[in-house]
């Protein structure tokens, strides 16, 4: 395999090729996920919904985060794996913030770190990358600062927040981010943002006028059933597909049809 690594991705803009990116938590899944070809892993923070059950992403952890990366790294042979710095590692000073992307890097042995927000983070940014850890940027729909917004409703509708993920995203690009995650905004806006910017732009929810685009892996699959946002496409219906599966195993136990004589000693 040839890795695909953060210059990849930015000649991958150059050349008008489409990066593919979904999330993994652990070890089987990102096996699946690095095989079938996609480019860039994320670890996401999203895991404190999806593998813990949490109701936001605040809760996990930066042990947890290089507990779910260090699985996902022993998998991958050939996608860029990038992790989330979670909620509270690097929002309150600079070298907070490159202590929790240190940690990621020597513990996990993840590629990158992604984190959200604009200039607010942007001497953390820089700090990060001065230390040679490449980080991506996310603006749009931060989930992190959901208490701050109080829903997950379509973000820079309005003229003032829009003008300010514009430049948000240029200096993103001028602090040195290798790419930036769009989530949850206009089309017209993100194509406009990925025109302005010469590193990729992926969106979620955010239109085909992006360099790429990332989901949620269990969503994409269908293992989740109770989130349908718009911009979801389930690619599958593993839900209905596991309820059955599991409820004909219960079935065949009290029935005594499993184990049948070919799967016993
Ligand atoms: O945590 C996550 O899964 C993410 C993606 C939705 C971009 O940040
Ligand atoms: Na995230």
């Amino acid at each position: 395999y040839k890795r695909v690594t953060v210059k990849t991705l930015v000649d991958m803009k150059a050349n008008n090729e489409k990066i593919s990116m979904l999330t993994a938590y652990d070890y089987t899944m990102a096996t699946i996920v690095d095989g079938a070809g996609v480019d860039v892993i994320l670890v996401g923070d999203s895991a404190s919904n999806v593998m813990a059950g949490h109701e936001t992403t605040l809760p996990i952890t930066l042990d947890q985060m290089i507990y779910h990366a260090s699985s996902v790294i022993r998998a991958v042979k050939r996608a860029l794996v990038v992790v989330d710095l979670p909620f509270g590692t690097y929002q309150s000073d600079p070298k907070e913030a490159l202590r929790s992307a240190i940690r990621i890097m020597k513990e996990s042995g993840g590629h990158a770190v992604k984190l959200e927000g604009g200039k607010e983070v942007k001497e953390s940014i820089k700090r990060i990358i001065n230390a040679g850890i490449p980080v991506m940027g996310h603006l749009g729909l931060m989930p992190q600062s959901i208490y701050k917004f109080g829903t997950y409703t379509v973000r820079a509708k309005e003229e003032f927040e829009a003008e300010k993920l514009k430049s948000d995203a240029i200096m993103l690009e001028r602090a040195g981010c290798f790419a930036i995650v769009l989530e949850k905004i206009p089309a017209t806006l993100a194509k406009e943002v990925a025109e302005s910017v010469s590193i990729p732009v992926i969106g979620i929810g955010a239109g085909n006028g992006v360099d790429g685009q990332v989901l949620v892996l269990h969503d994409m699959i269908g293992m989740t059933h109770e989130f349908n946002p718009r911009f979801l496409r389930r690619y599958m219906n593993l839900y209905d597909d596991m309820t059955s599966a599991i409820s004909q195993y219960v079935d065949d136990v009290k029935s005594v049809d499993f184990p049948s004589e070919k799967e016993q000693y």
